[in-house]
Formats: C-alpha cells, structure tokens, sequence
C-alpha cells in the first residue's frame, strides 16, 4: 500500500474528539470565544460571499447546505432539521462541516457539526442579546427545553451575565432534563409548567422549539415591554414560532435579510417589513436598543458565516492537540497529471 502525502492529509475532527476538545477549553470558554468570533467576522460582512443556505425540503424535514468564503477560507456545513426524529429517538438536528483554503481549494478541516452548531447558534444568540437587551438583564425565559436548551443557557450566562433561567417545554421530561443537565453549572433554574409562568420577571424570552408548522409559542399580550426575544426555532419557510401581532410591534434584527425573509418569524410579514442587519448594530453603524419599553427581535435562522467563525476556531485550536485525526481524503499524486498512474502502481 502506498504511503499518503503530507498534502492528502485533512484533519477531522471526530464527535468524540469535538467533546474532548470542549472540555479541554471549557463549554462556557469555547462559546464565548465562539462568540469573539462571529462578532469578528460579522464585523468585517462585506468581505464575504453571501447566498441563503440551499434547501431541500421533503414533507418530514429539510437538509441543507450552507457555504461562504471570506476570500482567504471557504466553508460549509451539510445540516439537517428533521422535528419528527425526536419521536424516532434521532437529533432534529445532525451537521458536519469543511473548511478550505481559497488559494488550492484544498480542504484543511472537515469535523462534526452537530454539537458545533449547537454550540455556535447558543453563541451566536449571546451576541445578539448582548447587543439588543436591556442593560443589567439577569433573568432568561428558554421555552422549547431540547437538545439546543443547555447551550443556549450557558451563552447567555458566560456572555451576558444572565443568572437565572425560567425553562418551559410542551414536555415536562424536556424540562426536567435540562435543568438536570445544568444542575451544578452556576445558575439559577426555575421548572415551569405554562409558558406563561417560565417569561414571569424574565427580561429575556428564547424560544427554541421544533415543529414543521407555524406556531404560536408566545402571543401577543404574554410579551411585555422592554423584553428581548430571541426566536431560534423558527427557521424554516412554513415554520415560525411567534404569533404575527409581536413581530409587528418589535424592532426586528436579523442576520442576511435575503435568508431571514424566506426562513424567519418575518415570512409572516410583507416583503419590504423594516429590519435592521444585526452586523451595523456590531459595528456601531446603527443603533440596536433605543429605549428602555421597546421590544427587541433577534429573528435568528442561522447564517454560513457564523458556521464560518466555528470551523476556523476548531480548526485554530486543535493545532499541536490530540484532538483530531489525520484522514487520507485528498488524491494527491506526485506528478499531478497522473492520477491514472497512482490509481495503476497501488495495485
Ligand atoms: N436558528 C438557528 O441557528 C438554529 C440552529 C439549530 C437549530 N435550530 C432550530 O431550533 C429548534 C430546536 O432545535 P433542537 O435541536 O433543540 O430540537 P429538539 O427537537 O431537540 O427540541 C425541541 C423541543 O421543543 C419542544 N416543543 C415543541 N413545540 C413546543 C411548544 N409549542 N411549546 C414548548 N415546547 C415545544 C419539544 O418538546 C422539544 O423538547 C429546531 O426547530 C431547529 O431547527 C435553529
């Protein structure tokens, strides 16, 4: 058997070792950093390529692609949201990624995104209620108490300083697992059991629930003012979470307009609804929070880009760790015309 070049070799990184690799720098540490990250590359958006992610959607779910280059690095992740497999006993949500360099197009990373993506989306959450809530906001209401619960809590602890979450889900075995999950991780977990009851005192409200349909998770006279929403399970055409009348009296901030209309709690609105691109708030371009009784929005779908700042910090952090594998997955034959040739001589 022939040796591989060097050259052919791309490191993977593995589920297995994406969780050592957590716990080497520490959950709370590798999400804020994640967030340092897309609030980096937000800053600098009119260097990247930008598309809506590809979709194809079937009756049970959606599996998408979704790429952007900043001209140097190029990734993208293959993500799936599927709300039946839950009942299946499978994720709603399974991703893998790569990350390649502009100048050969050589892959220089491909890993698992299924618990990035969760990690990212919690970050990328962060930022935005970092930029949008009210000052000294302490109390987050997280309704919807699946696999994305536990992440988006801690983000909002280690970048905003929220100390106590009111958690609700339709099912109280949601619940009780994930304050159970973050029993012992230093904030203060309230279990309720009406939507109602989890957003009392709370000036933050994160909803992430799955379903296919357009749902009604809160209403209208359940949001008071001065409350920072961010509507993360609504991110698919047909699928939002927050009833029609809340959009229509919250100042709404999004991440790519063009993704956003078509995906977001604003498919409900028309066409040319005022928005306002979260990366102008990052770069002080335009002001996020103006008053105090305002309603806020992040109607957050998920955007490339932040996919982008994950896969280049895995990829900057597993250098000189055993956190990766070296995997043969590039053809890389000496003479680079004779690929026939190095297919021949490996008989
Ligand atoms: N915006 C983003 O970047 C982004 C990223 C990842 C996932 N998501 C979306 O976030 C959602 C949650 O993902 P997940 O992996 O945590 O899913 P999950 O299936 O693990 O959990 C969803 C939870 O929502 C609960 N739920 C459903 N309807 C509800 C309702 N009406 N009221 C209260 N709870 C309800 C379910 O019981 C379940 O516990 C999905 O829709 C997914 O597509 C968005």
């Amino acid at each position: 058997m022939l040796k591989a070049s060097s050259r052919a070799l791309v490191p993977f990184v593995s589920v297995d070792n994406m969780m050592r690799l957590v716990h080497h720098i520490g959950v709370e540490t590798f999400i804020a950093d994640l967030a340092r990250n897309i609030t980096e590359d937000f800053a600098k958006w009119d260097q990247f390529d930008k598309t809506p992610r590809v979709g194809s959607h079937s009756d049970v779910g959606v599996i998408e692609l979704m790429p952007t280059s900043d001209g140097v690095l190029y990734g993208f992740k293959y993500v799936n949201g599927h709300p039946k497999n839950m009942g299946e006993g499978l994720q709603t949500v399974t991703a893998f990624g790569v990350l390649s360099d502009v100048y050969s197009g050589y892959p220089r990373l491909l890993t698992e995104m299924t618990l990035l993506t969760a990690l990212r989306t919690a970050a990328m959450t962060a930022v935005a209620t970092k930029h949008l809530a009210a000052p000294g906001a302490s109390t987050m209401a997280m309704i919807g108490n699946g696999a994305q619960s536990e992440f988006q809590c801690l983000a909002v602890k280690a970048v905003c300083g929220i100390s106590h979450v009111r958690l609700y889900d339709l099912d109280p075995a949601a619940t009780a697992k994930c304050a159970r999950n973050l029993e012992g991780l230093g904030l203060q977990v309230t279990q309720c059991t009406t939507p109602e009851e989890a957003i009392e005192g709370a000036q933050v409200i994160t909803t992430a629930t799955a379903d296919k349909d357009m749902q009604t998770i809160l209403t209208d006279n359940m949001v008071g003012a001065g409350v920072h929403i961010n509507a993360i399970g609504g991110d698919c055409p047909g699928k939002t979470e927050l009833h029609r009348d809340i959009v229509a009296r919250s100042s709404i901030f999004v991440e790519y307009p063009p993704q956003t209309r078509i995906e977001g709690e604003i498919q409900q609105m028309p066409a040319d609804h005022p928005v306002t691109e979260l990366w102008q708030v990052i770069t002080g371009q335009t002001q996020g929070r103006k008053s105090a009784a305002e309603v806020t929005l992040f109607d957050g779908v998920g955007f490339a880009i932040e996919d982008f700042s994950a896969l280049r910090y895995v990829h900057d952090r597993i250098k000189d760790t055993p956190y990766y594998v070296d995997l043969d997955l590039i053809a890389d034959p000496d003479d680079p015309r004779d690929l026939f040739g190095m297919l021949k001589r490996a008989r």
